[in-house]
């Protein structure tokens, strides 16, 4: 079911005392001193959720990844590298009104970080990598003892965005989780325009396409209407 409620302007102060955290950007996960694994996002989504949070009047934290953008007028910003310190720093700052996930967080980081950069071996073209799983941020917030009012998920798929983003929503036991479509010359990483599908049980509502200012400016009042609801 759609809904039609999308569209209402909502005012300056309408999530005043309300605290709002954010987690943005990617994840780096070391190989070695000169080497990592990580992933095409930028930040600007999740930026761009926490400035409209802030717009709206909420005590905003953001928890970044490696990223090259501002930080927003009157968030609290606070900086990782790894999915490990993005756990930490996340369970850290709850309790919250809400946690909205639009980090692109590693799903595996390397066993073991070689204390050297690691070297060519003579004989051998191949380097195996042993990769273990991270921590699951966003379903360890919904279960938590200071699990915020309104947990929100992004789901980034290549293909059958709504049948995996509807799993993600029940697996992880979230209120709301946002879509969209990465790939390819699709949307959703580094591009400054997205376009989500907002779903939740029994209903979904699409933001944009547009910039991501305005997609989340449109997510964030979504979430405001819930957390008023
Ligand atoms: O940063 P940009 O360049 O602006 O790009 C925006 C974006 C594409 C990164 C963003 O819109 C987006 O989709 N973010 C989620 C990316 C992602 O990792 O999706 P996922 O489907 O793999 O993960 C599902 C959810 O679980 C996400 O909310 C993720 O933050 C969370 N997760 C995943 C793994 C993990 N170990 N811990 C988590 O909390």
């Amino acid at each position: 079911m759609s809904d039609a409620s999308a569209g209402k302007a909502l005012a300056a102060s309408t999530l005043a005392g309300k605290r709002v955290l954010v987690s943005a950007g990617p994840t780096f996960e070391d190989i070695d001193p000169v080497r990592f694994v990580g992933n095409r996002s930028s930040g600007k989504m999740g930026f761009a959720v926490a400035a409209a949070a802030r717009a709206l009047g909420a005590e905003v934290v953001l928890v970044a990844g490696p990223v090259h953008l501002d930080t927003p007028d009157g968030v609290t910003r606070i900086d990782v590298r790894s999915a490990a310190q993005m756990h930490t720093a996340v369970l850290g700052a709850l309790p919250a009104d809400a946690y909205v996930a639009a980090a692109a967080v590693a799903d595996f980081t390397p066993r073991r970080v070689s204390e050297h950069k690691i070297k060519k071996t003579a004989g051998s073209d191949t380097l195996v990598l042993e990769l273990v799983r991270t921590p699951d941020i966003l379903a360890e917030v919904a279960a938590h003892a200071r699990r915020p009012a309104l947990v929100v998920g992004f789901a980034a798929e290549t293909h059958e965005v709504e049948r995996y983003a509807r799993g993600k929503l029940a697996n992880k036991r979230l209120d709301l989780i946002a879509a969209n479509l990465v790939g390819g010359a699709q949307g959703g990483f580094e591009r400054d325009d997205n376009a989500l599908v907002v779903y939740w049980e029994g209903g979904e509502r699409q933001l944009g396409p547009a910039a991501k200012t305005e997609v989340a400016a449109q997510l964030v009042q979504l979430i405001a209407e819930r957390l008023q609801a």
